[in-house]
C-alpha cells in the first residue's frame, strides 16, 4: 500500500494495571498517529497497541488473585482500554497474545523455522531467571544474580527448543549500518552496534518445558512445550495485520511497519531478536523502531517492581487529559529521560496552558462577547507591515511541524510544541501591542475588527498544529471560537496551587 503508515506500541504485560510509562508509549504513539492522519489521510494510517499475555509473570500473579490466567487477563485488560479511552487513544486495533488471530500465527512462524532448521532441539543447563524470563550462562552472572534485574537466579537442566539467531549476527550488524533510520535514536543505534560488536549472539532459547510453565502457545512440534513468551509476544506486530497464507506466504496490507516505538527497556528484544525473526520468515524489516527513555522518580525508574509507581488516572482526574499529554510530551525531549514529579507538572499548567494558550481563548473570546456583541467579524483579515511576520509565522508553521514530527528528526514533541508556543505568544503580544481598548474608545472600528481577525487567525493556526497532541482542549477552542453568539466561559485551564 502506498503511503500508509503503521505504528506499533509494545504490548504491555498484564500482571499489574498500568502506569505513566505505559500511557507515555501510548499517547506518543497517538499523537504521531493523528499527525500522520492529517497527512497521509485517516485510512492510511493503522495504530496498534494491546497486551501480552502469556509466560511465568502473569501465571503467577493469577495464582495470586486466585484465578485463572484467562480470567485474570480479562479483567486486567479490561483496565488497560479503559485506560486508552480516558487518555483518547485512537488505535485502530488492539491485540491480545491469547487472540486465536495471534495464536496461529505464532505457530505458522514455528512451523516455518522448524522446517527452515532455523530452529533446533537440545539440552539446556544453566541459569534463568524467572521474572525477567531469560538463561544466562555462567561467564555472563555474578553472585547468582541477574545481571540485569539484580534478582537471584535458578539452575535448571531441561530440553529446550533453540533459535539460530547466531547465524544472523554479520547482517544484522551490516543492516544497522546500512540503514542510520533503522534504530532510533542515535543513541539507542551505537548501543546496539556495539552491543553485536562486543558480544557473540548465542541462539535464543524459544521454549519452556510445560512442567515449568503451562501458560503459553503449545509448540506446534512438541507437545511438551510451550513459546518463550518473548517470542510469542513480538510476532504481534505481524499477526495483527496480516496471515500466511497455504504455501506459507506472509500476505498484509500493513506490514513493514513504518514506526515501532519502544521504551529502552526492551531495545535488545526490538532491535536484535526481532529483525532476526523477520529475516529468517524472509519479511520486510520495519523502517524505524524508536526507543525513547524512561519516567523516573527521584532518579529511579517507574516501574511496578519498583513500586514506585503513579497511576495515570488519577493524573487524569486531578489535572485534565490534556494537561497530563501536554505534560509528558513537552516536559522531556523524546528520547531522553525526564524526572515525575507533580510540581513540575502544575508550573507546566500554570505558565504554558493557563497564562498562554488559556489566556489567549479567553481574552480572545471575552472581547468579541465585548465589542462586537458575540458575533465573530466575517471579514478577510489583512495584514500590514507590522503585522506580516505574524501571517507567515502561521504560514510556515505547518511545514516546520511537518520536519519535527519526523523519523528524521526523531519525533521531537517537545520542539513542536515550543513551536506552536512561538505563535501563541506571538498573539498574547500582539492584544498589548495594539490596545483594543484605545481602538474601541477612538471608534476605529475596521482596525478593531482587524485586531480581532489576527487573533483569529492565529487560533485556527495554532489549532490546526496542536489538535494531534492535544484533542479534546482544541475541539472544545473550536466549539467556543466559532460559536454563533461567542460569549465568555470558564478558563480552559484554571490556575493550580502548589501546595
Ligand atoms: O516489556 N518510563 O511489557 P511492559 C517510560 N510485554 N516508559 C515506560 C516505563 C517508564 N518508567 N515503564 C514502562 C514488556 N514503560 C513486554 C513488551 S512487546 C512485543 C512486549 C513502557 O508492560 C515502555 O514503552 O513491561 C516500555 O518499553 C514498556 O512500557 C514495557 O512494558
Amino acid at each position: 500500500m502506498k503511503d500508509k503508515f503503521y505504528i506499533t506500541t509494545p504490548l504491555y504485560y498484564v500482571n499489574a494495571s498500568a502506569h505513566i510509562g505505559h500511557s507515555y508509549t501510548n499517547i506518543a504513539a497517538d499523537s504521531i498517529a493523528r499527525f500522520m492522519r492529517s497527512v497521509k489521510g485517516q485510512e492510511n494510517v493503522w495504530f496498534l497497541t494491546g497486551t501480552d499475555e502469556h509466560g511465568q509473570k502473569i501465571e503467577r500473579s493469577a495464582r495470586e488473585a486466585g484465578l485463572e490466567p484467562k480470567e485474570f487477563t480479562d479483567k486486567v485488560v479490561m483496565t488497560f482500554k479503559e485506560l486508552w479511552k480516558i487518555l483518547n487513544i485512537s488505535n485502530n486495533d488492539f491485540i491480545r497474545t491469547t487472540e486465536p488471530r495471534h495464536i496461529t500465527t505464532v505457530r505458522n512462524v514455528l512451523n516455518i523455522l522448524y522446517k527452515k532448521n532455523d530452529i533446533y532441539k537440545q539440552n539446556y543447563e544453566g541459569w534463568y531467571c524467572t521474572p525477567c524470563e531469560t538463561f544466562w550462562s555462567d561467564s555472563q552472572i555474578e553472585d547468582n544474580l541477574c545481571p540485569d534485574c539484580k534478582r537471584k537466579l535458578e539452575r535448571i537442566s531441561e530440553n529446550n527448543y533453540f533459535f539460530r539467531m547466531s547465524g544472523y549476527q554479520d547482517w544484522l550488524v551490516e543492516y544497522i549500518e546500512r540503514d542510520p533510520l533503522f534504530i532510533r535514536p542515535e543513541i539507542r543505534r551505537n548501543e546496539i552496534l556495539s552491543f553485536l560488536k562486543l558480544n557473540k549472539l548465542s541462539d535464543l532459547c524459544i521454549s519452556r518445558p510445560k512442567e515449568r510453565l503451562n501458560w503459553g502457545i503449545e509448540l506446534p512440534f512438541s507437545k511438551d512445550h510451550v513459546t518463550y513468551v518473548w517470542f510469542d509476544a513480538l510476532i504481534n506486530y505481524i499477526s495483527a495485520v496480516g496471515f500466511f497464507d497455504d504455501k506459507g506466504r506472509y500476505v498484509s496490507k500493513w506490514w513493514p511497519a513504518d514506526l515501532q516505538l519502544i521504551g529502552k527497556d526492551i531495545l535488545r528484544h526490538h532491535c536484535v531478536y526481532w529483525p532476526i525473526m523477520l529475516k529468517a520468515l524472509n519479511l520486510q524489516m520495519p523502517k524505524t523502531i524508536f526507543a525513547h527513555g524512561w519516567w523516573m522518580i527521584n532518579k529511579d525508574k517507574m516501574s511496578k517492581s519498583k513500586g514506585n509507581v503513579v497511576s495515570p488516572v488519577d493524573m487524569v482526574n486531578k489535572f485534565g487529559v490534556d494537561s497530563y499529554r501536554y505534560f509528558l510530551l513537552r516536559d522531556v525531549p523524546f528520547g531522553m529521560d525526564g524526572n515525575f514529579s507533580i510540581d513540575s507538572l502544575i508550573k507546566r499548567i500554570n505558565s504554558d496552558l493557563a497564562n498562554d494558550l488559556g489566556n489567549l481563548l479567553h481574552r480572545t473570546v471575552t472581547m468579541v462577547e465585548k465589542y462586537f456583541s458575540g458575533k465573530m467579524p466575517t471579514k478577510e483579515v489583512t495584514f500590514d507591515e507590522n503585522t506580516m511576520f505574524i501571517k507567515e509565522k502561521g504560514e510556515s508553521f505547518k511545514g516546520s511541524i511537518n520536519k519535527i514530527i519526523s523519523c528524521e528528526s526523531d519525533y521531537n514533541f517537545s520542539f513542536a510544541l515550543e513551536s506552536i508556543w512561538e505563535l501563541i505568544n506571538i498573539a498574547n503580544k500582539h492584544v498589548e501591542q495594539t490596545k483594543p481598548w484605545n481602538l474601541l474608545k477612538e471608534e476605529k472600528i475596521t482596525e478593531l475588527e482587524n485586531f480581532i481577525l489576527i487573533m483569529k487567525y492565529c487560533i485556527d493556526h495554532v489549532v490546526e498544529a496542536l489538535v494531534p497532541f492535544m484533542p479534546e482542549t482544541c475541539a472544545e477552542i473550536i466549539k467556543q471560537i466559532s460559536a454563533d453568539v461567542i460569549t465568555k466561559e470558564k478558563p480552559l485551564f484554571p490556575r493550580l496551587e502548589i501546595k
